[in-house]
């Protein structure tokens, strides 16, 4: 990683310990309870996930690990994140829901995975990969670590076509949302690097197009809630 990156994931990281106490109460607000239904979309992209083991990266607090893990009861989670305090809330989590014995949390960097290549047979990231300090880096390691034919599902923000939702959409996430987000975590920087972030991370076409150079095929698109969120999907080559 160059300086710049480095810089990056820094400031990434030290963003997320600084909200992980606000976070879940935070994203199931600020989204109207949306992002639950979106994640449970993500789980349904995979066919079956019998006796399979299944990484997400950037676990954040394990929201998608812990549906992943209770769609099916004999899937396996190894869910990682690079920020400390989000893998603590999420290992209370699973331990709550007495899931440690079928989801693994430890701390983990996306851009250097830890694990052997095509080891997983599924390979998962919400609202992750916006967020790497190198996303090329991050969606090859990702790739690296999934087994041959397995499955890449990808939940991210988008921004929508129609002009008069983009329009409403904008109000809100540029305005209502970094408000409201800043008040209530005491992190206002947090929530205008959020809008900011999605405008900046590359469109579907493009998205795309860096998927099938990181080693994927079959790549498909799902937008979901008007085009402010999407599902990319991908098969490992
Ligand atoms: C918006 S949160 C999403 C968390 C969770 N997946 C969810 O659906 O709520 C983004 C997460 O990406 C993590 N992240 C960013 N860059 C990372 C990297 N290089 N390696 C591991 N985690 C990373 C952050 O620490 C943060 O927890």
């Amino acid at each position: 990683m160059n300086v710049t990156s480095e810089s990056k994931a820094d400031a990434v990281r030290e963003m997320f310990n600084g909200i992980a106490h606000r976070y879940d109460f935070l994203n199931h607000f600020l989204s109207l309870g949306i992002d639950t239904i979106w994640r449970k979309r993500a789980v349904a992209c995979f066919d079956d996930l019998v006796g399979k083991s299944v990484f997400d990266i950037a676990c954040g607090t394990c929201d998608l690990a812990i549906q992943i893990a209770e769609s099916d009861s004999t899937v396996k989670v190894s869910a990682e994140d690079f920020s400390p305090e989000m893998v603590i809330r999420g290992q209370e989590k699973v331990t709550a829901l007495n899931l440690q014995g079928r989801i693994t949390v430890k701390a983990g960097d996306a851009l250097n995975i830890s694990h052997p290549d095509e080891i997983f047979d599924g390979v998962t990231c919400a609202f992750g990969v916006r967020n790497f300090a190198e996303l090329e880096t991050g969606l090859k390691e990702m790739s690296r670590v999934l087994k041959p034919a397995g499955r890449m599902v990808i939940l991210e923000f988008t921004t929508p076509e129609n002009r008069v939702i983009a329009a409403i959409y904008k109000f809100y996430f540029t305005r209502a949302l970094p408000f409201m987000g800043g008040l209530i975590s005491g992190k206002p920087q947090a929530y205008s690097y959020l809008p900011e972030s999605v405008y900046a991370f590359p469109r579907p076409e493009k998205f795309i197009s860096i998927l099938e150079n990181s080693g994927l095929s079959h790549i498909k698109f799902t937008p979901l809630t008007f085009g402010i969120c999407g599902i990319y999907t991908g098969v490992k080559k």
